[in-house]
């Protein structure tokens, strides 16, 4: 293993270092770019990776949350055992997805309300922050609600 600590530390201030590869070491970047308090490290993920998997319990998901869907004035439930592509999908709202994993963005939707609970591999920090899309695949919400313009 390259003493990857010592690669990011001299990174030169306004580059990015974007990071591709086998897990082990994919997670030994992000813990050391984490520690070192970098964001100018970038990942691609092919699959997601198992140690975050699950990382974060829901947070008052307990019994599931809402979701209002803007576009047709009509709201669902989404229990604590599907994620919101899945409980769209039951309703037969057909939505673009691929990985299904939250690695890809191809099912990224637009927030009009509520907190998303961000539990994808690609956002960026300042996206999640600003929550104003989620990745329905495997996101959940914060809130009781979350609007969404779908
Ligand atoms: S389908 Fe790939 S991030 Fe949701």
């Amino acid at each position: 293993m390259p003493d990857v600590n010592a690669f990011i530390k001299q990174l030169p201030d306004g580059h990015h270092l974007y990071c591709c590869g086998p897990d082990p070491m994919m997670r030994a970047v992000r813990d050391h770019a984490e520690a070192l308090d970098i964001d100018r490290v970038h990942f691609e993920w092919f699959e997601a990776p198992a140690a975050q998997a699950g990382r974060d319990e829901p947070q008052g998901d307990a019994s599931g949350f809402d979701v209002r869907l803007m576009e047709r004035d009509m709201t669902i439930h989404v229990p604590p055992d599907l994620s919101i592509l899945e409980a769209l999908e039951q309703q037969g709202i057909d939505m673009p997805y691929a990985c299904r994993a939250g690695i890809c963005r191809t099912c990224e939707v637009e927030v009009c309300g509520g907190e998303p609970d961000h539990r994808d591999f690609i956002l960026d920090d300042e996206e999640r922050g600003s929550g104003k899309t989620i990745l329905v695949c495997v996101s959940r919400s914060n809130t009781d609600t979350l609007d969404l313009k779908i």
